[in-house]
């Protein structure tokens, strides 16, 4: 992007990639939008500095990239149900996204991408880390890839959720629940990425239970490795934009009893479907 209105400077060889030189409250034009795009897929997770913006251009922001997704746990009612309020301080009893996840992955058609903005932050700590699933697919030996490619993983909202949202705040009055095949191709990108998480993976449709436990426990570490991963420190009004298809991320609550305070919105997405990669 050097050269034009904005540059992006990647955070690591694997993912991640800082932009600079862009106002995210105003409308995009179609350069700009087909730019950022871009570097979306080019890094999987894209931060940005110094954006205020209200709840309005929020949304235009999101809807800029597609229809926005309302999240099972909107509250009936609410003004804005396509903005999900991230917040923690010292009477909370759980912190949204304190384990890897990638976005709603239990419902049938996950969003593809979220923004996240912070508004009010710690004095330090409250990072959010990210992973990149291409990275962990491409890790795994030919023969576990392909394994993987056959298999079905079931996710539940309810392990997520459970306890967590009131009962009568759930977007169907139940909790969601999809199954999606273990790896996935980026439908824009054409690549492959681990599509299993720890926050709403329970299992393998097509295994025994024990070997389902096993083979879920391993790719959850897998996923956390270090060398998959970046970490992102906020500041007041910093955005983060991450691709759920091939992404998950982790929400660092190191800083009770003080207060983080933010906004999200997400961005519809596709039917995850795996093309296994044609015999070269
Ligand atoms: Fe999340």
């Amino acid at each position: 992007m050097t050269g034009t209105y904005s540059d992006v400077t990647p955070i690591t060889p694997v993912l991640g990639g800082m932009v600079t030189g862009l106002d995210l409250s105003a409308p995009l034009s179609l350069e700009q939008f087909e730019v950022l795009e871009q570097a979306l897929h080019d890094h999987q997770v894209l931060f940005f500095r110094e954006q205020p913006m209200t709840l309005e251009q929020h949304k235009s922001l999101g809807g800029r990239f597609g229809e926005l997704h309302v999240h099972p746990a909107a509250p009936k009612g609410a003004e804005h149900p396509e903005v999900l309020v991230v917040h923690a301080d010292a009477e909370s009893t759980f912190v949204p996204g304190g384990l890897w996840h990638s976005d709603v992955s239990c419902d049938e058609i996950p969003p593809m991408a979220s923004i996240l903005r912070i508004e009010q932050l710690p004095a330090t700590g409250g990072d959010t880390m990210f992973s990149s699933m291409y990275a962990a697919y491409e890790a795994l030996s030919d023969r576990m890839q392909r394994l993987l490619g056959e298999l079905t993983a079931v996710h539940e909202g309810r392990q997520y959720y459970v306890g967590r949202y009131g009962d009568g705040h759930l977007r169907d009055e139940s909790y969601p629940s999809a199954e999606h095949p273990a790896l996935r191709t980026h439908p824009r990108t054409g690549r492959t990425a681990l599509y299993v998480n720890e926050g709403f993976t329970v299992g393998f449709k097509e295994l025994k239970r024990a070997e389902s436990d096993a083979l879920l426990a391993f790719l959850i570490k897998h996923c956390a490795s270090p060398e998959f991963t970046c970490r992102f420190r906020w500041e007041a009004n910093s955005v983060a934009f991450w691709d759920n298809r091939c992404t998950q991320h982790f929400a660092i609550w190191d800083y009770y009893p003080q207060t983080r305070h933010g906004y999200r919105v997400a961005v519809k997405g596709d039917r995850p479907f795996y093309a296994p990669p044609t015999a070269g």
